[in-house]
């Protein structure tokens, strides 16, 4: 794929890398990244060449310092803002993606690179990443998920602290409150996500696919079904290998 301005997307050795690529502005989310990231999600999902996901910001300085603020200012109605999403729903397509999706964070991570690393799996920080929900002082809710996401993995306490009073963390409170996996240098960010991606293609796809949409859906489950559905994948996995549940 190509012809894209502000992400890059390559592939080697079944794993995808999606590079936020607008570093003179800190990556943040524009409408054009919106639409590229749509379609280079749509090809991640459709093809069975890629295996797992990784998830890193270009540049020196940030991850993703959140939506971009001089498009916000020139936003366009509600209604159309609301059509827009209807028809490139980024945040219910990345949800979706059955594959392991790691994020590989550093320097600054605000707004909606929290909500792009929420929609990932793996979590992984440098030593120097900062995350932070500016939006109460923008006077906004979060638009990607966030007050969804990021109660679902901090819990609801944390998570209204970081939304409701803007606090930014370093990445050692994000380890200790489980917002990331792991901590690491700024040097070993990217080969620590690599790491995992080679343990994560060592095994069955359908095993690890299936296992992200039993914990993942489970999540919002009520244990019993949780565990219905456990069983269901379970099934289904025994009849696609040739084995017997
Ligand atoms: N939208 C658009 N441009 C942004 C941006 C954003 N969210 N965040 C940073 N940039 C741009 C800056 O305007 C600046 O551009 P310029 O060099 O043309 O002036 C460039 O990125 C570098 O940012 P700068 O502010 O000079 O870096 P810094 O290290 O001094 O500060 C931040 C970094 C993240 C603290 C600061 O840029 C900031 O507060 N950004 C806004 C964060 C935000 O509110 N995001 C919205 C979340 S909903």
């Amino acid at each position: 794929m190509s012809g894209f301005e502000v992400i890059i997307y390559e592939k080697q050795d079944g794993t995808g890398y999606v590079t936020l690529n607008r570093p003179q502005a800190l990556n943040a989310y524009n409408i054009r990244m919106r639409d590229e990231l749509y379609e280079v999600l749509g090809a991640i999902r459709d093809d069975p060449e890629v295996r797992v996901v990784i998830f890193k910001g270009a540049g020196e300085k940030a991850f993703c310092a959140g939506a971009d603020l001089s498009e916000f200012l020139t936003a366009p109605s509600p209604i159309i803002a609301r059509r827009a999403r209807f028809e490139r729903d980024v945040w219910g397509l990345f949800l979706s993606i059955e594959k392991p999706l790691i994020a590989a964070m550093h320097g600054y991570v605000l707004g909606s690179g929290i909500e792009i690393a929420l929609c990932c799996d793996i979590r992984l920080a440098s030593e120097d990443a900062r995350f932070g929900l500016p939006e109460p002082g923008l006077g906004i809710i979060p638009a990607a998920g966030g007050s969804q996401t990021l109660p679902r993995t901090i819990g609801g306490a944390a998570a209204l602290e970081m939304l409701m009073s803007g606090r930014w963390i370093t990445a050692g409170e994000a380890y200790r409150l489980k917002l990331v996996n792991r901590v690491v240098s700024r040097a070993d960010l990217l080969p620590e996500a690599e790491r995992i991606a080679d343990k994560i293609k060592a095994y069955n796809p359908l095993a690890v696919s299936y296992i992200k949409q039993a914990v993942t859906r489970g999540l919002d489950l009520p244990l019993e079904a949780g565990l219905e559905l456990e069983a269901k994948l379970g099934r289904r996995l025994a009849l696609a290998t040739g084995e017997r549940a």
